[in-house]
């Protein structure tokens, strides 16, 4: 048979056995979710074949008619959802929303400020020296924000120290970045936003973990509390399909429009565009309810591991308040034996170092998991069976029969094979 023949039947049965696996396991990666049939659907359309390069209704492509109606319910849903006076739907992921801020709002030899992948950050608003977006594609300078170990937050007073001292020495950031990829507490936005605003810098939060929540109302509300602009992910706690979305006040629309196109991307994916409309009409149907099961989820999973021996961080902050529980695998090797360990028996994790001072190398082994329980609640698990994935995870990291965990996990995901908070029928496996 030939090679091309061959490599074809090989990726489709791949996917098939990808699913297969996937509807037997506990799906656990915090910046994972399940997209309902509807999105899957949009991103499978004839959409996902067209140019739309320009705004809707004036577009340099003929054949936009649909697709400039679908981008205008996807702006209108994001704005009532999220707040600001824009939204930016084209960018294509998290990480090219944020990058098209840097891009539109910055010069190379600028600083921003951020949280540090050490303190919990994400790369994209990192350094150059850490291999990060902000400093490699943009040649951003990156300050961190002083990180408060304790609190898992950001120390609120000696970032503001900081700040203006930068100030002083004529160094200002320009943009100063919240939000991060560890991210168990709301940042303490409202407390500095003020002095910010005195040194002449931007407010971006990057909600791309937990714009589900926000657009639930069950999370701080960026745009309220001051936040100049909001990136995001739009397949995190946002079930959309993988993306990314800006929203923003109007005296920053033009300069970000132009970080996005041409800045960051030519083609925006009409497909996605309509994806993230009908991922934004469930949240504004659902997403209240959702938001509150994701976040009452977590905490019973930190609670019940917790309970039966494990070591969780934050106990005495009360170990959550988003859909993020992170867990102390050091006693079993650390965290990637863990993650390996449990992925052989189904239970899909990732690996997290604990967030330490900003300037603190991270370690070899990462100390941890970091578990997220958006992908679990959509597919319908309640609290109570938080406690048996709790107990599963526990027998499992402490020699657990391999067979038994196995079944277990099957058992706990009986019935639990579609997405929830959908306005129609929604299996989660359904490639042929
Ligand atoms: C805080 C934060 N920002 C940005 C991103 C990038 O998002 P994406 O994967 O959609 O590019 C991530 C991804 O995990 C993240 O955690």
């Amino acid at each position: 048979m030939s090679q091309g023949r061959n490599s074809y039947r090989l990726v489709k049965k791949l996917i098939r056995e990808h699913e297969a696996w996937f509807s037997r396991t506990l799906p656990l990666v915090a910046s994972e979710n399940l997209a309902s049939m509807a999105v899957r659907e949009a991103l499978s359309s004839d959409m996902g074949q067209r140019y739309a390069e320009g705004p809707p209704g004036d577009r340099i492509y003929a054949g936009c008619r649909y697709m400039d109606k679908v981008e205008e319910v996807a702006m209108d849903l994001a704005r009532k959802l999220f707040g600001g006076d824009f939204v930016d739907v084209r960018p294509i992921s998290g990480l090219i929303a944020n990058l098209s801020v840097y891009s539109g709002l910055t010069t190379p030899g600028d600083t921003i400020v951020s949280l540090s992948t050490a303190s919990g950050g994400h790369i994209s608003s990192e350094s150059k020296e850490s291999q990060g977006t902000a400093g490699l594609v943009h040649g951003l300078r990156v300050e961190y924000f002083e990180y408060d170990v304790k609190k898992l937050n950001i120390d609120v007073d000696r970032s503001l120290k900081k700040m203006s001292s930068l100030h002083r020495e004529k160094k200002s950031p320009k943009v100063v970045t919240f939000g991060a990829s560890l991210f168990l507490f709301p940042h303490p936005l409202r407390d500095m936003v003020e002095r910010i605003r005195e040194i002449g810098a931007t407010v971006l939060y990057d909600g791309a973990h937990v714009a589900g929540l926000i657009a639930g109302g069950e999370f701080q509300d960026p745009m309220k509390e001051g936040a100049d602009l909001l990136t995001f992910s739009t397949h995190k706690t946002m079930f959309g399909p993988q993306g990314g979305m800006i929203v923003g006040r109007s005296e920053f629309r033009e300069k970000v429009s132009l970080g996005v196109f041409p800045g960051t991307t030519s083609n925006h994916h009409p497909n996605l565009v309509a994806g993230k409309a009908l991922a934004l009409a469930e949240l504004m149907e659902f997403g209240k309810i959702y938001a509150r099961d994701v976040i009452s989820n977590a905490r019973a999973l930190a609670e019940a591991l917790s309970e039966s021996g494990e070591n969780v961080l934050g106990e005495a902050l009360g170990f959550t308040r988003s859909h993020q529980v992170v867990l102390d695998t050091m006693k079993y090797g650390g965290g990637i034996k863990a993650e390996k360990l449990l992925e052989s028996v189904n239970i899909i994790t990732n690996r997290q170092s604990f967030p330490r001072e900003p300037y603190t190398p991270r370690p070899e082994v990462p100390e941890g998991l970091r578990l997220g329980t958006s992908e679990l609640t959509r597919l319908g698990f309640s609290k109570s069976d938080m406690k048996e994935v709790a107990a599963i995870i526990h027998y499992a990291l402490n020699g657990g029969e391999r067979e038994r965990v196995m079944e277990r996990v099957e058992e706990v995901r009986k019935g639990k094979q579609s997405a929830k908070y959908s306005f129609e029928r929604s299996p989660a496996y359904f490639y042929r």
